[in-house]
């Protein structure tokens, strides 16, 4: 279904070359928005861009976040392509190593989660902040998991990198709200990606709602007149639900 709900919206969606970022991208262009896409791999981004609606709006930026330079490239990428950035997606991430107790975790794995979960949105975040401020009441959203609010063992660095993505969400969500520049948190629940097949590999997928599936909850954060700020929801409450209807 397409609709206008976004017209004039210009979205930024980190990790959407596949997965979850690639379905909240198709979901916030069919809306109507402005999308940039992100990723470490250049052909699969120009596959992602041509599975769009209306290619030729859209763009996408090649940025590897392991490191800081390639969270400035990602930043500095974007403000190459709009003066004004609406909302802000947080959708790359890495699992590391799967069901590996912290006693076993692997030192470089450990900084390679948090650089890319935590370290590279919060730089990005920072770096996007003049052209948050340039928008109509931007909103960002950080993607966050179940074992980001009770951890559990096996899920070492990533279990501590979302309870990371939780805390950096409330602290911006605090201090930019003077400025009506909302933050809030999804986790999406189990959906049907490469990463859930990693981390659950005797899982049938076809049990799991696709990526495109949990996205209304990220078109209704994408709204302009969408109020709330500094909170944690779950996807999956919103599948079936028109992002249109909802106040
Ligand atoms: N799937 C689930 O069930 C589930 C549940 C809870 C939370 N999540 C969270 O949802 C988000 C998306 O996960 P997903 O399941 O869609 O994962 P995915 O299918 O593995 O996709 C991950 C995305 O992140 C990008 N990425 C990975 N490492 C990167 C790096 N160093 N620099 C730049 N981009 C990088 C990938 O791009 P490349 O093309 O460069 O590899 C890809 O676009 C993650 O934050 C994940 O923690 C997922």
């Amino acid at each position: 279904m397409f609709t206008e709900l976004l017209a004039d919206r210009v979205c930024l969606i980190t990790g959407s070359s596949r997965g979850i970022g690639l379905g909240i991208a198709k979901s916030l262009a069919a809306n109507g928005a402005t999308v940039v896409l992100h990723g470490r791999d250049k052909e699969s981004l120009q596959e992602s861009l041509a599975s769009l609606p209306e290619p030729s709006r859209h763009n996408f930026i090649v940025a590897d976040l392991m490191t800081t330079e390639g969270a400035r490239t990602l930043a500095d990428g974007f403000l190459d392509l709009h003066e004004r950035l609406d909302v802000l997606v947080h959708s790359a991430g890495v699992l590391g190593p799967p069901r590996t107790p912290l006693a076993d975790y692997p030192e470089m794995a450990w900084h390679e989660v948090l650089q890319v979960n935590l370290t590279g949105p919060f730089l990005v975040t920072q770096a996007l902040l003049p052209a948050l401020r340039e928008a109509d009441r931007p909103s960002v959203i950080f993607i966050s998991s179940g074992v980001g609010h009770r951890g559990r063992a096996g899920w070492g660095g990533y279990a501590v990198s979302k309870f990371g993505v939780e805390g950096i969400t409330q602290v911006w969500a605090d201090e930019l709200r003077q400025e009506s520049i909302r933050v809030n948190a999804v986790n999406p629940g189990g959906t049907r990606t490469e990463m859930r097949a990693a981390a659950y590999p005797q899982e049938d997928p076809l049990t799991l709602p696709t990526p495109e599936e949990i996205a209304p909850v990220f078109v209704w954060l994408a709204r302009s007149d969408t109020q709330i700020t500094g909170e944690s929801l779950e996807a999956q409450e919103w599948i079936g639900r028109d992002p249109a209807d909802e106040r």
